[in-house]
């Protein structure tokens, strides 16, 4: 008797629109693994019933996405440490009917850092936004060993709550969100990485064409980190780029963190060459 394919699944709400299972797909098939990787359209009140389908013999795991990361939290049997840190999971893994839970935006924004050849460890960074995906970018920066991190938001109250969350070992501070306020041109001049987190520049969101940070705040020797990555070249990072400053699109960090998730899976090493090309060809027909 042949064994039905396995079974891996992204929820999420929308999330037809995610480029996950194309990238995902196209891994699985690279290694020749019979599995399938599937987006679940998932309300929040089918958010539990979902996650219970994660126990069965044929799902290995899956993903987590807006709006649910953190309120899948509770349907958990075992999150790790790093669930616990960003106060968020991505991923869950289905060990034998135990629900286990991890997060690995940490690892994409470290993933994509590195492979960059930048190195956090000792510098001064500023990040902008301070909503989930900020989160995982203070843990990343603690656990890289940067020795400043400023976070500029728009709400001043939601920027000094993520100031909370760091530790004795990160020196944090906030400043506002404005190109005309001396603290955040210093803090931003300053920088040697400057991570940008919100939607600002994102296509279809509500300021396509913004950047927090104008050209004239960065210089040759900057890197300049966009987790946004439709366009795959946003308004920020092209501002960084006519500064001279150095580019991480956000494209790389979803790779990563997906190549993470992957290799809890399976246990197998994801082809992140094939991984980025299906990622990119799926953006394109998009348009
Ligand atoms: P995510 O999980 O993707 O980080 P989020 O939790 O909704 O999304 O966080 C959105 C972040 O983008 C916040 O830092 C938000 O700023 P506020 O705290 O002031 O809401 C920021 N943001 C969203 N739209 C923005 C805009 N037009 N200008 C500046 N910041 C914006």
């Amino acid at each position: 008797m042949t064994r039905a394919p396995r079974t891996i699944a992204l929820l999420g709400h929308p999330v037809a629109h995610s480029i996950s299972p194309r990238f995902q797909q196209a891994a699985l098939d690279a290694l020749g693994i019979d599995a399938r990787y599937e987006a679940w359209d998932t309300p929040p009140e089918q958010l539990a019933a979902h996650i219970e389908r994660f126990r069965s013999g044929d799902l290995l795991g899956g993903n987590v996405t807006v709006p649910h990361k953190v309120a899948a939290m509770r349907y958990i049997d075992r999150p790790d440490a790093m669930v616990e840190r960003v106060g968020a999971l991505n991923t869950i893994v289905n060990r034998d009917g135990l629900l286990h839970a991890t997060n690995t935006d940490v690892a994409g924004i470290t993933g994509a850092l590195r492979e960059a050849g930048v190195e956090a460890r000792g510098a001064d960074v500023v990040l902008i936004g301070a909503g989930g995906a900020a989160r995982a970018v203070v843990v990343a920066m603690r656990m890289a060993g940067a020795a400043r991190l400023t976070i500029a938001n728009r709400t001043a109250a939601n920027g000094h709550a993520l100031v909370e969350v760091g530790g004795p070992d990160l020196d944090m501070r906030y400043a506002p969100l404005d190109v005309q306020d001396a603290t955040f041109r210093q803090a931003v001049s300053g920088a040697r990485i400057v991570i940008q987190s919100t939607s600002v520049g994102m296509a279809h969101g509500p300021d396509e064409s913004g950047t927090p940070v104008p050209a004239e705040l960065f210089s040759p020797g900057q890197v300049a980190f966009d987790l946004v990555y439709v366009p795959e070249e946003t308004p920020f990072l092209r501002a960084a780029s006519a500064a001279g400053a150095t580019t991480v699109g956000g494209l790389m960090m979803l790779i990563h963190q997906g190549a993470e998730a992957f290799r809890l899976w399976l246990g197998a090493d994801p082809p992140i060459e094939v991984m980025v090309k299906a990622a990119r060809q799926a953006l394109a027909e998009r348009g």
